[in-house]
């Protein structure tokens, strides 16, 4: 055995619905790009490949960025790092002078990267301190089960975690927090299974629970709100926005917005599925009517990829100007 590899290292992140998001992005030479959500730059490596283009990547995890010095080292000049959130992407990228680009992709939530590591504190299959924090720094997920007064937890459970039970186990956490902190993902795994019966759809009973505190910690929502908005403005003309998400209220803001900004109705009747032309006075239409969901291969291959939907939009190609500003 070769002692030089760590046994230890997390598994590497197998990019989600990658034909597809190309597909979409269609990165041609020349083009500039962002990659929000540069992860374990499986996205950006193949963007790279596909076309000689210059493409800018965020992360706000720390860890991230600096694995992306590999890749940026083989693509010079082509491959720009930021670190940062990409609710800021405005400022990240206007700092650098960019201020418009052919294509953006936002692949949101966690990487393998960060799941998989105990230290990081996302996933009760590991045990580890109770973190969460993507950009390693804030208010960790113990600091919001610990201090957190028992209804406004029990509703972050609910609202962020669709957690049915939220009253049942934000009361086990608070008996629990009386006797001791919580401080360990393990923990809090134990809790929450000592109250809820084993889920019929054989998910651990603390998946919901641990999702509501990831998203709360990393105030998620927030971030991609922001960000859809920043990202519409800085879309050139012909520019693509693709979005894969991976929870219903993620995927909920990101159909919203894209609905809203292509001047289609929220809610077209079965009936009569809304035209996939933009309407007169949009600037942006859809790529697709609805979500696409990965193949059987993908999923197969690749469980996280299941609950996978991706959304994309594009900027009309005729002038437009964005708040008396142009974007160009
Ligand atoms: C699913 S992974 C992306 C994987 C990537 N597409 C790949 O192929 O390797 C999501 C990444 O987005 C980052 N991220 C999530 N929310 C973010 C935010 N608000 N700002 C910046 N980065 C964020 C996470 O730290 C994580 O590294």
């Amino acid at each position: 055995m070769n002692a030089a590899i760590p046994t230890t290292a997390p598994a590497g992140h197998v990019p989600v619905m990658l034909r597809e998001v190309l597909a979409a992005l269609a990165p041609r030479e020349g083009g500039t790009y962002l990659d929000a959500t540069f992860g374990g730059g499986g996205y950006a490596s193949a963007i790279l490949e596909a076309a000689a283009c210059t493409l800018w990547a965020i992360d706000r995890d720390p860890d991230a960025i600096a694995r992306g010095a590999a890749l940026a080292a083989r693509h010079p000049g082509g491959l720009h790092l930021l670190h940062g959130a990409f609710a800021d992407m405005l400022a990240l990228l206007g700092g650098h002078g960019v201020t418009a680009l052919d294509g953006i992709v936002f692949d949101l939530g966690v990487s393998s990267f960060q799941l998989d590591d105990a230290q990081r504190g996302f996933s009760f299959r590991h045990d580890g301190p109770l973190d969460m924090r993507m950009a390693r720094s804030g208010p960790t997920a113990a600091a919001l089960v610990n201090h957190l007064p028992e209804d406004e937890l029990a509703d972050t459970l609910y609202q962020l975690g669709e957690e049915r039970a939220s009253r049942r186990v934000a009361r086990a956490i608070v008996l629990a927090r009386e006797q001791a902190p919580i401080t360990t993902t393990g923990q809090l795994a134990e809790i929450i299974r000592g109250v809820l019966p084993p889920d019929r759809s054989g998910h651990h009973p603390a998946t919901r629970s641990f999702q509501a505190l990831r998203i709360r910690v990393n105030d998620e929502l927030g971030q991609v709100a922001t960000a859809l908005d920043q990202a519409a403005r800085l879309l050139a003309p012909g520019g693509t926005l693709v979005v894969v998400s991976f929870h219903s209220l993620e995927d909920r803001l990101v159909k919203r917005f894209m609905i809203e900004a292509s001047g289609r109705t929220p809610a077209p009747s079965r009936h009569n599925p809304a035209s996939l032309l933009a309407r007169p006075g949009s600037d942006f239409r859809l790529l697709a009517n609805g979500a696409t969901r990965p193949g059987d291969d993908e999923t197969g291959a690749n469980p996280r990829a299941r609950s996978a939907r991706l959304r994309a939009m594009q900027r009309l190609a005729h002038d437009h100007t964005v708040q008396g500003e142009d974007a160009r």
